[in-house]
């Protein structure tokens, strides 16, 4: 069904257990860097979702020999056939990692021209920290029009990020991995998908150390061999459905996650009164009683996560008092409280923060999602509200959630799409 709505009729508690999906935000990293490589590669466990898609289309382009094996979530890579260092801005906009071609191209051929990045409309994303990192590498850069040119040989050297950058981190190092001598990045994001990605290039013969810690320090090598490798799970993935069953009042029980990636979310969800237990690799989250209003401000890892702070400021709407959640990372990430004053919430958002004042009760109403996680942070609005809820523009949310609805509907959700 490509025009439709969802229709959410709230009220039930999500009961059961269910599993999380490989992370989207790993796996684009991870599929861009397989095109670093001699060797095809195989990587497991990839989500089937959009932005995975449009990162096939992409490959494929270039000249790639992609097969994705969506029921087996696995996708081999062969990027021998690459003939072309161009990803043209029509294809480049339909995503962000798409900047991620930058590096990897670099890194393999020593240029690249590639689109501005698409993406999500949460904010201003300036791409100068990668640019930064690139010329420190020895690249020349030059910006025209919609379009990036990068072009040099890799050579290790020192780069100290002006502030975190997930996708600058990234995208540093891919253009570092086959550089001539060690590059060291400083200040830089520690995301359990640089950790990931981190991994995958060692699993190829790169000699990576220090992702996860303010210092990344890469040995750059000729050759990178074939890989087979499994993504990790997506914690965004995992947070949203830990936040679902806590603002249904549910009891659900998460499998297949890493609990570790998810202390930020599980404290302030302790916080408010929800019951959190975890095992090696699975969580349950259970509701009791009511929810009380916790303040939260975004954080790079291993702070609370701006991805997660859309599902869970619709989950504090309806919590007892006042919370404050202060957005650091990106300027635009509360429209979706916005479109939850049509449901009753009440809410004052000044610049960066957004003031709830929780209320008992949430009503359906017809509201739009404008990005992936405000997309989800309405499905949650929508799960908590009496009566139905109606989201236009739901194709966001197939951008970076796998089976959202499916997963959600085994849960005792009553969720379905509608025509339009
Ligand atoms: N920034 C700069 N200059 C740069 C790069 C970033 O000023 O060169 C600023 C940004 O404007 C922002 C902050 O630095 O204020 C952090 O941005 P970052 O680069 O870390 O974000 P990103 O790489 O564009 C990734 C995820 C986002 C996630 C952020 C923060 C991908 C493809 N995207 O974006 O995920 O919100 O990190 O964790 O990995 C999502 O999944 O919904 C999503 C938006």
């Amino acid at each position: 069904m490509d025009n439709y709505k969802l229709l959410i009729t709230g009220g039930l508690p999500l009961i059961g257990e269910t599993y999380v999906s490989g992370g989207k935000n790993t796996s684009v990293a991870v599929i861009a860097a397989s095109l670093l490589c001699d060797e095809p590669c195989t990587i497991e466990n990839l989500p089937d979702i959009e932005d995975v898609h449009v990162l096939v289309d992409i490959l494929t382009n270039l000249g790639a020999q992609v097969e994705f094996d969506t029921a087996a979530r696995r996708m081999y890579i062969d990027p021998h056939k690459v003939a072309s260092c161009v990803v043209p801005y029509r294809q480049s906009q339909r995503m962000r990692a798409s900047y991620y071609l930058l590096g990897a191209l670099l890194g393999r051929f020593g240029q690249a021209e590639v689109g501005y990045p698409g993406g999500c409309a949460i904010g201003n994303r300036p791409v100068d920290q990668h640019l930064k990192a690139f010329r420190a590498l020895g690249a020349e850069v030059e910006e025209k029009g919609a379009v990036i040119y990068a072009k040099g040989k890799m050579t290790g050297a020192g780069v100290f990020f002006d502030r975190i950058t997930v996708g600058g981190t990234i995208n540093a190092m891919l253009a570092a991995a086959r550089a001539e001598g060690t590059t060291v990045l400083y200040n830089v994001a520690r995301e359990p998908h640089i950790v990931d990605l981190a991994n995958f290039l060692n699993s190829m013969g790169c000699k990576v150390k220090g992702a996860g810690t303010g210092t990344i320090r890469i040995q750059g090598v000729r050759y990178l061999h074939g890989s087979t490798y499994t993504v990790i799970p997506d914690q965004i993935e995992t947070g949203t459905l830990m936040i679902a069953a806590a603002a249904t009042r549910g009891d659900v029980v998460i499998r297949g996650c890493i609990p570790t990636h998810m202390e930020a979310l599980t404290a302030k969800l302790l916080e408010m009164g929800v019951q959190v237990s975890d095992t090696d690799d699975a969580i349950r989250v259970r509701t009791l009683r009511g929810h009380r209003a916790v303040n939260i401000k975004t954080q790079e890892y291993p702070g609370f996560p701006t991805d997660l702070q859309q599902p869970m400021s619709a989950m504090l709407t309806k919590a007892s008092g006042d919370s404050i959640v202060i957005e650091t990372i990106f300027e635009s990430r509360f429209k979706h409280l916005i479109e939850m004053q049509r449901m009753g919430a009440r809410v004052r958002i000044l610049d960066d923060t957004a003031i709830i004042e929780g209320v008992p009760e949430l009503y359906g109403a017809p509201i739009t999602a404008t990005d992936l996680r405000a997309g989800a942070a309405l499905v949650v609005a929508g799960l908590m509200a009496k009566g139905v809820t109606e989201i236009y523009e739901p194709a966001y949310i197939e951008r970076g959630y796998e089976h959202m609805e499916e997963k959600l509907r085994a849960l005792g959700a009553d969720i379905h799409r509608e025509a339009l």
